[in-house]
Protein backbone atom coordinates (compact mmCIF):
# COMPACT_ATOMS: atom_id res chain seq x y z
CA UNK A 1 0.00 0.00 0.00
CA UNK A 2 1.39 3.74 -1.07
CA UNK A 3 1.64 6.73 1.40
CA UNK A 4 -1.78 8.08 1.41
CA UNK A 5 -3.09 11.28 3.24
CA UNK A 6 -6.15 12.49 4.05
CA UNK A 7 -6.96 16.55 4.21
CA UNK A 8 -9.88 18.84 4.49
CA UNK A 9 -9.84 21.88 2.97
CA UNK A 10 -12.12 24.45 4.71
CA UNK A 11 -14.44 27.60 3.33
CA UNK A 12 -13.05 31.51 4.33
CA UNK A 13 -15.67 34.60 4.52
CA UNK A 14 -14.29 37.60 5.05
CA UNK A 15 -16.01 39.41 8.28
CA UNK A 16 -14.77 42.72 6.87
CA UNK A 17 -13.36 43.41 3.45
CA UNK A 18 -12.05 47.42 2.91
CA UNK A 19 -9.92 48.17 -0.47
CA UNK A 20 -7.83 51.02 0.51
CA UNK A 21 -6.42 51.27 -3.17
CA UNK A 22 -5.33 49.98 -6.34
CA UNK A 23 -1.46 48.97 -7.05
CA UNK A 24 0.71 49.26 -9.92
CA UNK A 25 0.39 45.75 -11.01
CA UNK A 26 -3.32 46.18 -11.13
CA UNK A 27 -4.34 44.29 -7.65
CA UNK A 28 -5.96 46.13 -4.86
CA UNK A 29 -4.01 46.93 -1.21
CA UNK A 30 -7.33 45.31 0.93
CA UNK A 31 -7.85 45.10 4.92
CA UNK A 32 -9.68 42.32 5.44
CA UNK A 33 -10.80 40.21 8.47
CA UNK A 34 -11.15 36.56 7.35
CA UNK A 35 -12.29 33.29 9.09
CA UNK A 36 -12.62 29.63 8.72
CA UNK A 37 -15.96 27.75 8.63
CA UNK A 38 -17.09 24.16 8.86
CA UNK A 39 -17.76 23.79 5.16
CA UNK A 40 -15.12 21.94 3.27
CA UNK A 41 -13.45 20.20 0.27
CA UNK A 42 -11.48 16.51 0.77
CA UNK A 43 -8.27 15.81 -0.91
CA UNK A 44 -6.44 12.24 -0.95
CA UNK A 45 -3.21 12.36 -1.85
CA UNK A 46 -1.06 9.23 -3.17
CA UNK A 47 2.41 8.79 -3.54
CA UNK A 48 3.64 7.38 -6.93
CA UNK A 49 6.72 6.76 -7.93
CA UNK A 50 6.62 9.98 -10.72
CA UNK A 51 3.64 12.20 -12.43
CA UNK A 52 0.95 13.77 -11.35
CA UNK A 53 -2.49 12.54 -11.64
CA UNK A 54 -5.72 14.72 -10.73
CA UNK A 55 -9.26 13.23 -10.07
CA UNK A 56 -12.63 15.72 -9.41
CA UNK A 57 -15.43 14.31 -8.06
CA UNK A 58 -19.01 16.14 -7.79
CA UNK A 59 -18.14 19.25 -10.14
CA UNK A 60 -17.53 20.51 -12.87
CA UNK A 61 -13.53 21.36 -12.48
CA UNK A 62 -11.50 20.17 -15.16
CA UNK A 63 -8.56 17.39 -13.82
CA UNK A 64 -6.15 19.21 -15.58
CA UNK A 65 -3.46 22.44 -14.63
CA UNK A 66 -6.52 24.86 -15.39
CA UNK A 67 -7.03 23.96 -11.45
CA UNK A 68 -5.24 25.20 -9.05
CA UNK A 69 -4.47 21.76 -7.09
CA UNK A 70 -2.65 20.84 -10.00
CA UNK A 71 -0.30 23.80 -10.05
CA UNK A 72 0.57 23.96 -6.38
CA UNK A 73 1.58 20.01 -6.82
CA UNK A 74 4.05 21.34 -10.01
CA UNK A 75 4.94 23.86 -7.81
CA UNK A 76 6.33 21.96 -5.26
CA UNK A 77 8.10 19.70 -7.89
CA UNK A 78 9.66 22.58 -9.11
CA UNK A 79 10.88 23.56 -5.93
CA UNK A 80 12.32 19.83 -4.93
CA UNK A 81 13.84 19.28 -8.61
CA UNK A 82 15.83 23.31 -7.36
CA UNK A 83 16.49 21.84 -4.06
CA UNK A 84 18.46 18.61 -5.39
CA UNK A 85 15.53 16.20 -4.06
CA UNK A 86 14.88 12.99 -6.09
CA UNK A 87 11.69 13.39 -8.26
CA UNK A 88 8.61 11.83 -6.30
CA UNK A 89 5.05 11.97 -8.12
CA UNK A 90 1.59 11.56 -6.72
CA UNK A 91 -2.41 10.75 -7.34
CA UNK A 92 -4.83 13.58 -6.20
CA UNK A 93 -8.49 12.74 -5.90
CA UNK A 94 -10.41 16.58 -4.89
CA UNK A 95 -13.93 15.45 -3.34
CA UNK A 96 -15.74 19.05 -3.93
CA UNK A 97 -18.10 20.44 -1.48
CA UNK A 98 -17.41 24.78 -1.42
CA UNK A 99 -19.32 26.00 -4.48
CA UNK A 100 -17.00 27.19 -7.61
CA UNK A 101 -16.17 31.38 -7.68
CA UNK A 102 -18.68 31.60 -4.50
CA UNK A 103 -16.18 34.48 -2.36
CA UNK A 104 -15.59 31.60 -0.36
CA UNK A 105 -11.87 30.59 -1.48
CA UNK A 106 -12.42 27.39 -2.40
CA UNK A 107 -9.88 26.61 -4.69
CA UNK A 108 -7.10 28.70 -2.78
CA UNK A 109 -7.66 26.42 0.38
CA UNK A 110 -7.40 23.10 -2.28
CA UNK A 111 -4.37 24.51 -3.44
CA UNK A 112 -3.15 25.03 0.17
CA UNK A 113 -3.97 21.36 1.41
CA UNK A 114 -2.04 20.36 -1.61
CA UNK A 115 1.45 22.47 -0.76
CA UNK A 116 0.34 21.30 3.29
CA UNK A 117 -0.48 17.77 2.44
CA UNK A 118 2.74 16.88 -0.41
CA UNK A 119 4.52 18.83 2.00
CA UNK A 120 4.06 15.59 4.15
CA UNK A 121 3.88 13.02 1.62
CA UNK A 122 6.78 13.68 -0.03
CA UNK A 123 9.08 14.16 3.78
CA UNK A 124 10.38 17.51 2.05
CA UNK A 125 9.87 19.31 5.58
CA UNK A 126 9.73 22.60 4.39
CA UNK A 127 8.63 25.03 7.02
CA UNK A 128 5.14 27.17 7.16
CA UNK A 129 7.19 30.01 6.24
CA UNK A 130 8.51 29.13 3.24
CA UNK A 131 5.09 27.20 1.67
CA UNK A 132 3.34 30.41 2.28
CA UNK A 133 5.91 32.46 0.39
CA UNK A 134 5.05 29.57 -2.69
CA UNK A 135 1.69 29.90 -2.53
CA UNK A 136 1.50 33.88 -3.28
CA UNK A 137 2.39 33.12 -6.67
CA UNK A 138 -1.00 30.80 -6.85
CA UNK A 139 -3.51 33.88 -5.53
CA UNK A 140 -4.10 36.20 -3.44
CA UNK A 141 -6.12 34.24 -0.88
CA UNK A 142 -4.03 31.20 -0.25
CA UNK A 143 -1.59 32.96 2.33
CA UNK A 144 -4.44 33.45 4.65
CA UNK A 145 -5.08 29.51 4.98
CA UNK A 146 -1.55 29.37 6.41
CA UNK A 147 -2.12 31.27 9.85
CA UNK A 148 -6.16 30.35 10.35
CA UNK A 149 -8.51 30.14 11.56
CA UNK A 150 -9.32 33.91 12.19
CA UNK A 151 -6.99 36.51 10.58
CA UNK A 152 -6.23 39.90 9.38
CA UNK A 153 -4.85 40.07 5.69
CA UNK A 154 -3.40 43.01 4.27
CA UNK A 155 -1.87 43.88 1.39
CA UNK A 156 -2.92 41.65 -1.92
CA UNK A 157 -3.45 39.01 0.64
CA UNK A 158 -0.22 38.23 1.25
CA UNK A 159 0.57 39.55 4.96
CA UNK A 160 -1.44 38.18 7.50
CA UNK A 161 -1.41 38.20 11.36
CA UNK A 162 -3.23 35.47 12.99
CA UNK A 163 -5.75 36.59 15.21
CA UNK A 164 -7.20 34.91 18.38
CA UNK A 165 -10.55 35.79 18.08
CA UNK A 166 -12.51 33.42 20.15
CA UNK A 167 -15.94 33.58 18.42
CA UNK A 168 -18.06 30.56 18.97
CA UNK A 169 -21.07 31.43 16.42
CA UNK A 170 -22.66 29.29 13.71
CA UNK A 171 -22.70 30.87 10.50
CA UNK A 172 -26.00 30.71 7.77
CA UNK A 173 -24.22 30.26 4.51
CA UNK A 174 -26.42 30.95 1.38
CA UNK A 175 -25.17 30.88 -2.41
CA UNK A 176 -27.58 31.05 -4.77
CA UNK A 177 -25.48 29.32 -7.75
CA UNK A 178 -24.26 32.21 -9.76
CA UNK A 179 -20.28 32.48 -11.07
CA UNK A 180 -18.54 35.38 -9.87
CA UNK A 181 -15.57 36.47 -11.22
CA UNK A 182 -13.34 38.43 -8.59
CA UNK A 183 -11.49 40.24 -10.78
CA UNK A 184 -14.38 41.70 -12.75
CA UNK A 185 -15.61 42.47 -9.41
CA UNK A 186 -12.29 44.70 -8.47
CA UNK A 187 -12.30 46.34 -12.07
CA UNK A 188 -16.22 47.50 -11.28
CA UNK A 189 -14.94 48.59 -7.86
CA UNK A 190 -12.55 50.57 -9.02
CA UNK A 191 -14.27 52.34 -12.00
CA UNK A 192 -16.88 53.39 -9.28
CA UNK A 193 -15.26 54.85 -7.11
CA UNK A 194 -12.47 55.96 -9.33
CA UNK A 195 -9.74 54.16 -7.80
CA UNK A 196 -6.46 55.25 -8.94
CA UNK A 197 -2.98 53.98 -9.46
CA UNK A 198 -1.27 55.02 -5.59
CA UNK A 199 3.09 55.01 -6.48
CA UNK A 200 4.15 55.33 -2.54
CA UNK A 201 2.68 52.01 -0.73
CA UNK A 202 0.52 52.82 2.13
CA UNK A 203 1.03 51.25 5.86
CA UNK A 204 -1.46 50.23 7.27
CA UNK A 205 -0.34 47.70 9.81
CA UNK A 206 -0.96 50.19 12.66
CA UNK A 207 -3.69 48.79 15.15
CA UNK A 208 -6.22 52.18 14.79
CA UNK A 209 -6.59 51.23 11.78
CA UNK A 210 -8.49 47.86 12.33
CA UNK A 211 -12.05 48.49 14.00
CA UNK A 212 -13.48 46.64 16.29
CA UNK A 213 -14.60 43.34 16.49
CA UNK A 214 -17.87 44.56 18.32
CA UNK A 215 -18.47 46.94 15.00
CA UNK A 216 -17.59 44.62 12.61
CA UNK A 217 -20.25 42.80 13.98
CA UNK A 218 -23.09 45.28 14.47
CA UNK A 219 -22.12 47.04 11.23
CA UNK A 220 -21.05 44.71 7.92
CA UNK A 221 -18.50 46.37 5.78
CA UNK A 222 -17.55 44.68 2.65
CA UNK A 223 -17.22 47.37 -0.18
CA UNK A 224 -17.45 44.92 -2.53
CA UNK A 225 -20.50 44.20 -1.77
CA UNK A 226 -22.49 47.33 -3.99
CA UNK A 227 -20.92 46.02 -6.68
CA UNK A 228 -22.07 42.19 -6.81
CA UNK A 229 -25.39 43.09 -5.67
CA UNK A 230 -25.68 45.81 -8.54
CA UNK A 231 -24.67 42.89 -11.19
CA UNK A 232 -27.65 40.56 -8.98
CA UNK A 233 -30.45 42.23 -7.57
CA UNK A 234 -31.64 39.04 -6.43
CA UNK A 235 -29.50 39.14 -4.15
CA UNK A 236 -31.24 42.18 -2.15
CA UNK A 237 -34.25 39.43 -1.79
CA UNK A 238 -31.73 36.71 -0.37
CA UNK A 239 -30.39 39.06 1.99
CA UNK A 240 -34.11 40.16 3.16
CA UNK A 241 -34.82 36.31 3.71
CA UNK A 242 -31.61 35.81 5.58
CA UNK A 243 -32.66 38.38 8.05
CA UNK A 244 -36.43 37.41 8.52
CA UNK A 245 -34.99 33.48 9.44
CA UNK A 246 -33.42 35.58 12.47
CA UNK A 247 -29.96 36.62 10.64
CA UNK A 248 -29.63 40.20 12.72
CA UNK A 249 -26.58 41.15 10.09
CA UNK A 250 -26.05 39.70 7.01
CA UNK A 251 -22.63 39.61 5.31
CA UNK A 252 -21.16 39.72 1.55
CA UNK A 253 -18.06 37.00 1.25
CA UNK A 254 -15.04 38.46 -0.48
CA UNK A 255 -16.91 39.65 -4.03
CA UNK A 256 -19.39 37.29 -3.40
CA UNK A 257 -22.19 36.24 -4.51
CA UNK A 258 -21.95 34.12 -1.15
CA UNK A 259 -23.79 35.51 1.72
CA UNK A 260 -23.92 34.96 5.27
CA UNK A 261 -25.46 35.59 8.84
CA UNK A 262 -24.14 34.38 11.88
CA UNK A 263 -25.87 32.19 14.94
CA UNK A 264 -25.70 32.35 18.69
CA UNK A 265 -25.89 28.14 18.59
CA UNK A 266 -26.51 25.12 16.13
CA UNK A 267 -29.69 24.78 17.11
CA UNK A 268 -31.01 28.30 15.60
CA UNK A 269 -28.17 28.21 12.69
CA UNK A 270 -29.84 24.78 11.44
CA UNK A 271 -33.75 26.33 12.45
CA UNK A 272 -32.85 29.34 9.97
CA UNK A 273 -30.97 27.26 7.28
CA UNK A 274 -34.25 24.86 7.09
CA UNK A 275 -36.63 28.07 6.83
CA UNK A 276 -34.18 29.45 3.71
CA UNK A 277 -34.30 26.27 2.01
CA UNK A 278 -38.07 26.02 1.78
CA UNK A 279 -38.27 29.10 0.23
CA UNK A 280 -35.74 28.21 -2.46
CA UNK A 281 -35.95 24.87 -2.85
CA UNK A 282 -34.02 24.92 -6.39
CA UNK A 283 -30.96 22.14 -5.97
CA UNK A 284 -27.93 24.91 -7.22
CA UNK A 285 -29.44 26.94 -4.20
CA UNK A 286 -27.11 25.63 -1.36
CA UNK A 287 -27.56 26.64 2.20
CA UNK A 288 -25.63 25.67 4.98
CA UNK A 289 -25.29 25.46 8.98
CA UNK A 290 -21.49 25.73 10.01
CA UNK A 291 -19.65 26.71 12.93
CA UNK A 292 -17.03 29.45 12.71
CA UNK A 293 -13.69 27.25 12.74
CA UNK A 294 -11.90 27.11 16.63
CA UNK A 295 -8.43 25.66 14.77
CA UNK A 296 -7.09 25.07 11.64
CA UNK A 297 -7.63 21.49 10.38
CA UNK A 298 -3.21 22.32 8.67
CA UNK A 299 -1.98 23.16 12.34
CA UNK A 300 -1.45 19.68 12.78
CA UNK A 301 0.79 19.50 9.98
CA UNK A 302 3.58 22.19 11.34
O1 LIG B 1 -5.09 36.59 -6.74
P1 LIG B 1 -6.30 36.02 -7.40
O2 LIG B 1 -5.96 35.26 -8.64
O3 LIG B 1 -7.17 35.25 -6.49
O4 LIG B 1 -7.17 37.26 -7.83
C1 LIG B 1 -8.15 37.23 -8.83
C2 LIG B 1 -8.33 38.61 -9.40
O5 LIG B 1 -8.94 39.48 -8.43
C3 LIG B 1 -7.02 39.30 -9.76
O6 LIG B 1 -6.66 39.01 -11.09
C4 LIG B 1 -7.34 40.75 -9.58
O7 LIG B 1 -7.99 41.25 -10.71
C5 LIG B 1 -8.35 40.76 -8.44
N1 LIG B 1 -7.75 41.04 -7.13
C6 LIG B 1 -7.38 42.34 -6.81
N2 LIG B 1 -6.83 42.61 -5.60
C7 LIG B 1 -6.65 41.64 -4.68
C8 LIG B 1 -7.03 40.31 -4.97
C9 LIG B 1 -7.58 40.05 -6.20
O8 LIG B 1 -7.54 43.25 -7.63
N3 LIG B 1 -6.12 41.94 -3.49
Amino acid sequence: MNNVLILRAPAKINLYLKVINRRDDGYHNLLSLMHMIGLYDQLTLEEIEQGLTLRVHNSPLLPDHSNLVMQAAALLQQEMRSSGHPPKGATLTLKKEIPLAAGLAGGSSDAVATLIGLNRLWSLNLPKEKLARLSEKLGSDLPFFFDGPAAWVFGRGERVEALQLDLKKWVVLVNPGIAVSTAAVFEAFSAQTGLTKTRTPINITGTERRPKIEDILQNPKNDLETVTLKRFPQLHTIKARLKEAGGNRVFMSGSGPSLFALFENQEKAEAAARQIRQMYPDPLFKVWAVPLLQASPFSQFF
